[in-house]
């Protein structure tokens, strides 16, 4: 049969975002609408004991309130039964996930369980999971991000951890998108300097990834609209939340990790972090997410460091394959590229991200995250099967380009 490529791209979102210095005050409003009695919020300790989640919660009927506080980073999987042993005791009517990627994405997977039934690993791809999809739309979930970086308050994935396996698997569903995300910039003003560094530049891999991916059309058309992967390749619409994205974390990120009291640039935080997820979760990333999972998974690396420290390296190998593109991310980031061939304006956009990273403390080469020529191999054995991530990726990347990346990135 001749080939056919596809010619439609869809695009999705949470079902509601406000966003804006006292979105957060509106949870009761949003609860109500909701018509909940009982409301299961799900976060970590940190958030709790930061305040943050009495603040956010104060203003509903506490006897209604559970609070399940026991996530933790990279989630494993006993973390999301405990949240859905949580959740079968109160059956909430909504559920509420205040705090970074990780509370978002339990919250969100275990509104699904509760609706749906079954284990957690039901829903899983093979060979890790029963590869279950999730039938319909689960009970309501709300997210408050207290970051500034992962997009999980819009985007249809969670990421368990399986530590026994040195293993991270994901949930990904159109009915695992919360339902609203309410984005207040307030609540990321206690985030410490590191942690505003490290998902600052997380996200702005995202917007960089998912502005450089394939375009939707050089994709082979999906036999039917339910074949068509999550990632459905770039569009006009996904370029203009991350080039807006790419301009707000370059405006915000260096004056919100210098002084995390400035909510201005707190602002450009949240509103960069969140068209960064928007652009992402539709048109998807490339080999510097696939590497950071891989390092993520076999070194525990954390997430957002390891992305800021192998993204110019990606950016490098790449930018044959999308000079006009990354020549464009260098002009965002402030690169004057006028005088420049084709070649060195898009190799102005990795030493402009590596400026950045400098610029917030992150510096220095994976070494510095104790991976070394060691785990090269194994590293980039293990990116290279994360084929989701690296379909998008704008150059053909193999096995060898990618240790090749990931050597030139120690
Ligand atoms: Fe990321």
């Amino acid at each position: 049969m001749a080939y056919e490529s596809e010619s439609v791209w869809e695009f999705s979102t949470a079902g509601n975002i406000t966003f804006g210095l006292g979105a957060a005050e509106e949870l009761d409003d949003v609860v109500a609408e909701y018509d909940a009695e009982s409301v299961l919020v799900v976060t970590d300790q940190g958030v709790a004991e930061a305040g943050i989640v009495d603040e956010v919660t104060a203003p509903l009927d506490l006897d209604d309130v559970t609070v399940f506080d026991e996530v933790e980073p990279d989630p494993s999987l006993r973390v999301f039964e405990a949240a859905c042993e949580a959740a079968a005791a109160v059956d909430p009517d909504v559920v509420v996930g205040i705090g970074g990627g990780s509370s978002m994405d339990v919250a969100k997977t275990t509104s699904v369980v509760h609706e749906h039934g079954g284990e957690i690993l039901d829903y899983v791809a093979p060979p890790t999971g029963g590869g279950r999809d999730v039938p319909g739309p689960s009970v309501p979930s709300i997210c408050l991000p207290t970051t500034a970086g992962t997009g999980s308050e819009t985007s249809p994935v969670a990421v368990i951890s399986l530590p026994d396996e040195d293993l991270k698997v994901g949930i990904s569903s159109r009915y695992q998108r919360p339902d609203v995300a309410l984005v207040d910039p307030g609540l990321t003003v206690s985030l410490p300097p590191g942690p505003t560094a490290s998902s600052g530049m997380d996200a702005l891999c995202h917007a960089i990834e998912a502005y450089v991916t394939q375009r939707y059309d050089a994709k082979p058309a999906p036999e039917s609209r339910s074949d068509r992967p999550d990632y459905t390749g770039r569009s006009l619409v996904t370029d203009q939340f991350a080039r807006a994205a790419i301009e707000n974390i370059d405006d915000g990120l260096r004056n919100a990790v210098n002084n995390g009291q400035d909510i201005q640039a707190r602002r450009n935080m949240s509103l960069g972090s969140l068209m960064a997820g928007v652009a992402f979760t539709n048109a998807g990333l490339g080999a510097t997410h696939a590497i950071a999972m891989a390092a993520g998974a076999i070194q525990h690396t954390p997430h957002g460091v390891t992305i800021a420290l192998t993204l110019p390296e990606v950016i490098r190998f790449n930018a044959t394959s999308a000079f006009d593109r990354y020549a464009d991310v260098a002009e965002l980031l402030g690169e004057d590229t006028s005088r420049m061939s084709r070649v060195e304006a898009a190799e102005a956009a990795a030493t402009a991200v590596e400026r950045l990273a400098a610029d917030v403390g992150i510096e220095g080469g994976l070494s510095t995250l104790d991976v070394d020529e060691g785990d090269v191999e194994h590293i980039a054995e293990r990116a290279s099967s994360l084929q989701r991530l690296l379909a998008g990726n704008p150059r053909r990347v193999d096995r060898d380009d990618l240790e090749t990346i990931v050597r030139r990135s120690l």
